[in-house]
């Protein structure tokens, strides 16, 4: 199977879009959504309805949780606090009900999929050192967890004698060893690259690779504007921070 890994989209249709483009044409037989379709963005209603057609195997983020009251507006930003009471009026009863039925960790026979950390879930914590890794690491029953949330792509590696971090461009998964990859984000990457980021995973070539698509970033960051969400949030995006 070949599965297209993303997550974080975060209601930024153009770049939603141009993935999807890329997707269709590399043949993927099953999507695989890590969290985090809305918020930040100006189209949260269209990014929903282009994720629900995928069917995919999907989990929730904390903007997904946050809009539906879910998890507490006190955990975010100004900026994200602000986009999400945007948001939350801008959806529709239908988009609420989906957002509200998401679930925390989906598992295969293969991999696991969660926005934050196995550990807790339900907290969003960041997938940033190797401590968290370890945790997720000892919990985790598969050869590979697909984590979203930071919006930087790369990979926590488990050896059996140590953990270690990488950034690859395309990742052979080897046997006995296990994987905690973090697949970017769409809508809003925040490593300093601002083209949109997924993974293709083939879990027969047992390989993951890590992808770039460029979008029509001015569209996007017009319609952030006119929608008169904060500023920060179309600036943001010309420089992936
Ligand atoms: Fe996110």
């Amino acid at each position: 199977m070949r599965y297209a890994v993303f997550s974080d989209v975060h209601s930024n249709l153009e770049a939603f879009e141009a993935v999807l483009e890329a997707a269709h044409k590399s043949h993927i037989d099953q999507y695989l959504f890590l969290g985090d379709i809305v918020g930040y963005g100006a189209n949260p209603c269209e990014c929903i309805a282009h994720l629900r057609k995928l069917c995919p195997l999907i989990v929730a983020g904390n903007h997904d949780w946050g809009v539906v009251g879910m998890t507490d507006l006190d955990y975010f930003n100004e900026e994200a606090r602000a986009s999400l009471v945007w948001t939350k009026e801008a959806i529709a009863e239908a988009d609420r009900i989906f957002l509200s039925q998401l679930k925390l960790v989906q598992e295969s026979v293969r991999f696991c999929i969660v926005h934050g950390t196995l550990s807790h879930p339900e907290e969003f914590d960041y997938m940033t050192d190797g401590q968290r890794a370890a945790k997720t690491f000892y919990l985790l029953e598969q050869e590979v967890c697909f984590v979203g949330h930071s919006h930087r792509p790369g990979v926590f590696v488990d050896d059996t004698e140590k953990i270690y971090y990488q950034v690859p461009k395309r990742l052979d998964i080897v046997k006995g060893r296990r994987y905690i990859v973090n697949d970017g984000s769409i809508g809003q990457p925040r490593d300093g690259d601002w083209r949109a980021c997924f993974c293709i995973y083939d879990d027969n070539a047992s390989t993951i690779e890590f992808r770039r698509v460029e979008y029509n970033i001015h569209e996007a960051q017009k319609k952030i504007l006119e929608a008169g969400l904060p500023r920060i949030l179309a600036d943001r995006l010309s420089i992936g921070r």
